[in-house]
């Protein structure tokens, strides 16, 4: 199937079969392997992208359900000079990884998140997060980094 559509901004035609997820067209077709895969069966969060600005499972979600969608993964939050998404320096800053492997997946879904609920308390934190599991890290210093890109990001905008 020939689907064209919005990934990370840019236009993209792409060719992928019926049955394929669309963590293997980003992984396997298009060479974007920021996108994790881990349990295949949408429960541990790691593979979430971002598609219309909501969180998915890109390992049980069709590829051509993308057709005409906006999809944005963890390669597109990067600044064009290079400079990391709020999220992204608050999860070094707060040391909020261990391996890395669940990091993607938490930051776009914290992104989606405080996309929608700029200030949101730490009960909704953890109510949003709990999809994303880490294997390694502990979660308060996750919960945290997002705490800190919010007021990074409230007072970047005051
Ligand atoms: S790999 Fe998709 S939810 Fe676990
Ligand atoms: S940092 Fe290793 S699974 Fe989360």
């Amino acid at each position: 199937m020939k689907i064209h559509f919005q990934l990370n901004g840019k236009d993209i035609d792409a060719d992928c079969e019926p049955q394929e997820t669309l963590a293997e067209l980003l992984r396997n077709r298009l060479n974007l392997n920021g996108t994790k895969v881990s349990c295949e069966v949408q429960v541990c969060g790691a593979c979430t992208v971002l598609v219309d600005g909501l969180p998915v499972s890109a390992c049980t979600h069709l590829a051509y359900e993308v057709r005409d969608r906006d999809v944005l993964t963890i390669e597109g939050l990067e600044s064009a000079d290079g400079v990391l998404h709020p999220i992204q320096q608050a999860f070094i800053d707060e040391f909020a990884f261990q391996c890395g492997y669940c990091t993607p997946g938490m930051i776009m879904s914290a992104k989606a998140l405080l996309d929608e609920n700029p200030s949101p308390a730490r009960e909704e934190i953890i109510h949003h997060m709990d999809g994303n599991i880490c294997r390694c890290t502990g979660y308060l210093p996750i919960v945290k980094a997002i705490e800190s890109a919010a007021q990074r990001t409230k007072e970047a905008k005051a």
